[in-house]
């Protein structure tokens, strides 16, 4: 059994990480426009996730008994001059479902959902991964700057990550 409010919320957070893999599978194109392949699944991994994060919030409303709501998503805007710029944006999104993810918790805790407070300690980790690879690789991009054999090699690398399963450490 799951409260009305906390459900409400629940419901939000599927749409909020619909949206996020939306937005990843919009920089996916962007980087494959551009013919940086590896970047491109590397965004194509992310947007996997995203609807992966989106189903254990739906999974979780479903076994308690409560009613799944989907809303609309809103098209992605993606203006980025530079790589650079991607990353930049890719860390501030993250940032946000960070927040997201926090003043859930909080919520869950004021009212007394344990359940859904073991769920998004999950999350919780999920997030400082997710922020420490945005924030990993824009660093290196910053090297990098306008060095495109550079930008290739890091290419070359995103290209070789794969989806990972439950409980593995991400690259
Ligand atoms: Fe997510
Ligand atoms: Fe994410």
């Amino acid at each position: 059994m799951i409260e009305k409010k906390v459900q409400d919320q629940v419901n939000d957070q599927i749409q909020a990480e619909f949206q996020s893999g939306w937005l990843y599978l919009a920089y996916a194109a962007w980087f494959e426009e551009r013919d940086l392949d590896g970047f491109g699944n590397w965004m194509r991994i992310q947007w996997q996730e995203e609807q992966e994060h989106g189903m254990k919030f739906y999974d979780h409303i479903l076994r308690r008994g409560g009613e799944v709501e989907l809303k609309d998503l809103e098209k992605p805007t993606v203006e980025a001059e530079s790589v650079v710029d991607v990353f930049e944006a890719v860390l501030a999104h993250e940032q946000y479902i960070t927040k997201r993810i926090h003043s859930l918790y909080d919520m869950a805790r004021e009212e007394g959902d344990y359940p859904l407070q073991t769920l998004l300690n999950w999350f919780i980790d999920e997030q400082v991964e997710e922020e420490e690879m945005a924030e990993s690789i824009l660093e290196r991009l910053k090297m990098v700057a306008d060095d495109s054999a550079a930008l290739y090699m890091m290419d070359q690398e995103l290209a070789a990550r794969s989806p990972q399963k439950d409980g593995e450490e991400q690259q």
